[in-house]
């Protein structure tokens, strides 16, 4: 399902330029990859680059990079010293990242781990400041229940998809993935230690802040 009305997205685009050649780069080619709607795009990607650069956060954690644009749009904002540790399960996607991150003035800050991101979590303790949760659909809960005992208050989770290309709107819900998103939205919207905000950007991204 079409969410956006294309027309309002375009002229939300052109009214939220993105300047940055690399991410302008890694857009153009990812038009030709089978999963190119995975990537965050310029739209959401300025808004995540928005964020961080007003969070200033020390520590940003990434469930999902992917060819790694959001990673970038996301350590914009890192405070001097900073780093972005981002997760990714495939090897030959990860290396696709890897060299899009060379070529960033960023790449120093920011630490690629391939792997199933759960099971790199057990071996990565970080005060994170920023988390961004974009991978696999039924791994959110988990994420969110492995993460938040864990997380400092005032930490913010941003969640990627959570309408899931307006799935979750039906009233039966179709496939699991559907399922784990309208799951996990409900976890969010009972959980009193978290505020929230719901954004119809894209797919939809909900903003979570530990009280
Ligand atoms: C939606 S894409 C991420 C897009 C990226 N954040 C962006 O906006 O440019 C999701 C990525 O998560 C990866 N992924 C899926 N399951 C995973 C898991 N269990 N652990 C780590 N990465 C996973 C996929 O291989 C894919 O590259």
């Amino acid at each position: 399902m079409e969410l956006i009305n294309p027309k309002a997205q375009a002229y939300a685009e052109h009214f939220s330029p993105q300047r940055d050649p690399l991410l302008n780069q890694i857009e153009q080619d990812s038009q030709s990859h089978p999963e190119k709607q995975m990537l965050s795009g310029p739209l959401q990607g300025k808004l995540l680059e928005m964020i961080s650069l007003i969070t200033q956060p020390k520590y940003i954690l990434e469930i999902g990079t992917f060819l790694g644009y959001s990673a970038l749009c996301l350590a914009k904002g890192l405070k001097p010293g900073g780093e972005l540790h981002t997760l990714e399960i495939r090897e030959e996607t990860a290396a696709v990242a890897r060299e899009n991150f060379k070529k960033s003035k960023t790449s120093n800050k920011i630490i690629l781990h391939t792997g199933n991101a759960l099971e790199v979590l057990e071996n990565l303790d970080k005060p994170w400041d920023l988390v961004f949760i974009d991978a696999d659909k039924t791994g959110y809960s988990d994420y969110y229940r492995f993460l938040l005992p864990k997380i400092r208050s005032g930490c913010l989770i941003l969640a990627d998809n959570v309408l899931f290309h307006g799935q979750v709107l039906e009233e039966k819900l179709k496939g699991k993935n559907a399922a784990a998103i309208q799951a996990f939205n409900e976890l969010v919207l009972q959980d009193t230690s978290v505020d929230k905000v719901m954004l119809t950007v894209r797919d939809g991204l909900l903003l979570i802040r530990k009280k």
